[in-house]
């Protein structure tokens, strides 16, 4: 089983406290920075952008988990910087296939490492048409565009239903992501479906709290 990474959602931040934030996370070794980047189309939302994610990479060497949450990505992707260590998901339901295949290709391409992400009412059989091509899948366990959501029902369920697809065509270095209401609660039942990267937002580290503690809470519950 992959070992469990902390991805903080960063549209949760405290964006007058920022800098701490960050450096709060490299003292706890924090593994990757979650970037919500929304376009007002495919999601009724607006977020973070180019500039931030440019600016996070000048202050800090945490990895980018950016989660492109805009409709056709592949034409897109040139204006965001990533590389290396980062990792980028375009969402299945934002373009032609032909298209999301491009997007990944092109993601690989730049060094980073490709997710397929997919919305609540995608079935999970969607990804084996992208076996080969991805590092894993960003499953939402939200309808993507808002913080402070309740968890979808079912979405435990398909966590294990993901993993299990996976195990049984010998994939088990496939990532799961989670992203949505991952609170202390539901972290571990994630954890024990087959998730191995959670983001986490209002519904945890970034709630009420001292940080530090609440991450230490949070990987005491992971591990
Ligand atoms: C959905 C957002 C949220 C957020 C996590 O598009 O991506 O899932 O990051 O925040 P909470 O913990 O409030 O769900
Ligand atoms: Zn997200």
């Amino acid at each position: 089983m992959l070992k469990p990474s902390i991805s903080p959602s960063l549209m949760c931040a405290d964006i007058f406290n920022l800098r701490n934030i960050i450096r709060d996370f490299e003292k706890n070794s924090i593994e990757l920075l979650h970037i919500d980047v929304m376009d007002g189309v495919f999601v009724p939302n607006f977020c973070l952008g180019t500039d931030y994610c440019r600016r996070l990479k000048a202050e800090t060497s945490i990895p980018l988990d950016i989660h492109l949450m805009i409709t056709q990505p592949l034409d897109k992707l040139g204006v965001f910087p990533f590389g290396e260590r980062d990792m980028v998901s375009v969402h299945f339901e934002s373009d032609t296939p032909d298209n999301i295949h491009k997007a990944l290709e092109t993601v690989r391409g730049r060094g980073a490492e490709a997710f397929l992400a997919v919305n609540p009412d995608t079935p999970v059989e969607t990804v084996l048409g992208f076996m080969g091509e991805i590092s894993g899948v960003l499953l939402m366990t939200v309808y993507p565009g808002f913080a402070g959501q309740k968890m979808v029902e079912g979405s435990l369920e398909r966590i294990t239903a993901l993993r299990k697809l996976f195990d049984e065509r010998g994939c088990d270095n496939l990532s799961i992501e989670v992203d949505g209401n991952v609170n202390y609660e539901k972290a571990p039942l994630m954890r024990q479906a087959g998730a191995d990267i959670f983001v986490v937002g209002t519904s945890s580290i970034l709630g009420p709290g001292d940080l530090t503690d609440n991450i230490s809470k949070m990987r005491s519950l992971l591990n």
